[in-house]
């Protein structure tokens, strides 16, 4: 078992574990700073994390990362960032349950190497998978569960957040939401 996230990423980088690796340009392991103890979640990589292996580089990305920013947060300073799947799905479809079992062992052991304190799902595929199969993201998101001794909170995938700019009044809201539960915690950033 890889005892830091940087041996962890090594092994990660050479998986062969689902059919996604035959297709990928790079795995995108994860990204963000070393202690954090907010992690989020999102589903699998696009194009252009797929091309660079960073997750959420493109303008979905630029738009998470404006979202931090507004409540003090950053992939910099305190904030990890990782994927359900660490493989480009082919023309960036929902990853399958075959994938996502094969993946999860990954994110099992960044969770455990991370010890965060806040899980935060982006989207409902990340949801369903760390919250609850039924989760429903129109209905839930921005409300804190207590699972296996960490709060979990599932708000918009930013990519939904693109396509349906309605929703990013409620999307902020939930950040906000994040940042109380932080105090709440005790956290001071
Ligand atoms: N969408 C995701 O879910 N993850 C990424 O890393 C990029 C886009």
């Amino acid at each position: 078992m890889a005892e830091t996230l940087s041996a962890l990423r090594a092994e990660c980088l050479a998986c062969r574990k689902c059919g996604l690796c035959e297709t990928r340009q790079n795995v995108v392991f994860g990204a963000g700073a070393q202690d954090a103890k907010i992690l989020f979640v999102g589903e699998g990589p696009g194009e252009q994390e797929d091309k660079t292996g960073e997750p959420f580089v493109g303008r979905g990305g630029q738009l998470l990362d404006k979202y931090l920013y507004h409540v003090g947060l950053s992939r910099e300073t305190n904030v990890y960032i990782a994927n359900i799947v660490k493989c480009r799905p082919p023309q960036n479809r929902d990853p399958r349950e075959e994938e996502q079992a094969a993946c999860a062992p990954w994110l099992r052991e960044q969770i455990r190497l991370l010890q965060p304190r806040v899980l935060v799902c982006l989207g409902r595929i990340a949801a369903q998978l760390l919250i609850r199969p039924d989760f429903r993201v129109t209905r839930e998101h921005g409300r804190f569960y207590q699972k296996d001794g960490r709060w979990v909170m599932g708000t918009y995938h930013p990519a939904a957040l693109l396509r349906n700019p309605a929703q990013k009044g409620d999307a902020l809201a939930d950040f906000c939401a994040l940042r109380e539960k932080l105090g709440d915690l005790g956290f001071r950033y």
